[in-house]
């Protein structure tokens, strides 16, 4: 029985939760000496962080070769499988940036708009599920370009503190679908139908898919779920002590089990345009082994 159905265990892992959570962003920080050789301390700081708060904010010194330093730090946090993304380059990484390129037009990660809270890949097939990311900035803009974010796991335990009809109905296997992608008639993307909140069968967490974006995106047609979703809306809208904010300055990155997040829309600097780069992981950071 997972948290979802057994209100024991979901009592004893809000508890845990709770307990451990770290709300002050000051002390999810992690200053990294080496890309290439994270010691004992940053790796376990990092996985402590993702253990609890799903995510970790980083930091490293100016790099030569920042593609190969990102690529080496989500290596050794467990981050190797990564997503088979359209526009992933080589080992997965993409350049998140303001983009003229045909075939990025359309998609509004590649434009200087605002994001709305989504989890990554939520229109993935279950097969290809995107349980990890990593944002890293090499240029921040000149304004704007702030990311928002909270762990689902905590939005789920709020919403279900308040009411367990909002989470039960978020997890129901049909609320959420994403119709299939096609370009130029070719099925580029299934259809992906699937709840809001689900335990991952890899690993039983508690994982969440959702987007704010209500264009293509259908939701189960009923009014509980219509409820539930403005609930969690108006969740995301608040500020509670979980809700976190950063603007990202260059060499700094978040890696995370797939947080929810946002970003504002923004304003490049006229020579160097915002650039972050994007991992997008199916497995999870590693796990600590001597976690109290
Ligand atoms: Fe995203």
């Amino acid at each position: 029985m997972s948290i979802l159905d057994n209100s024991d265990n979901y009592k004893c892992w809000r508890d845990k939760k709770l307990a451990n959570v770290v709300d002050d962003i000051n002390l999810c920080m992690v200053e990294i000496a080496n890309p290439f050789a994270l010691t004992i301390a940053e790796k376990t700081a990092i996985q402590r962080l993702c253990e609890y708060n799903n995510f970790a904010l980083f930091a490293i010194k100016a790099q030569k070769d920042y593609e190969q330093a990102i690529i080496q730090i989500n290596h050794q946090m467990g981050l190797v499988d990564y997503d088979q993304h359209l526009y992933a380059q080589n080992n997965g990484l993409a350049y998140v940036t303001k983009s003229n390129k045909i075939g990025q037009l359309g998609f509004i990660t590649y434009t200087n708009k605002a994001l709305g809270w989504h989890t990554d890949g939520y229109y993935n097939a279950i097969e290809n599920r995107v349980r990890a990311f990593s944002l890293f900035c090499i240029a921040p803009s000149v304004t704007g370009g702030v990311n928002q974010w909270i762990d689902p796991q905590m939005v789920y335990l709020l919403l279900r503190e308040e009411n367990q009809d909002v989470v039960e109905v978020l997890s129901h296997p049909q609320a959420m679908s994403i119709p299939e992608h096609k370009v130029n008639g070719k099925v580029r993307r299934a259809k992906s139908v699937g709840p809001i909140f689900f335990i991952d069968e890899i690993d039983n967490t508690l994982c969440m898919r959702y987007t704010q974006r209500k264009k293509n995106i259908e939701f189960l047609n009923s009014t509980e779920l219509q409820q539930a979703l403005a609930l969690l809306d108006d969740l995301l809208k608040t500020k509670t002590p979980y809700h976190f904010e950063h603007l990202m300055n260059a060499n700094q990155g978040l890696i995370c089990n797939n947080v929810l997040h946002n970003r504002s829309m923004f304003v490049d600097h006229p020579s160097k345009p915002r650039l972050l780069l994007r991992g997008r992981y199916t497995n999870r950071v590693t796990r600590a082994l001597n976690l109290l």
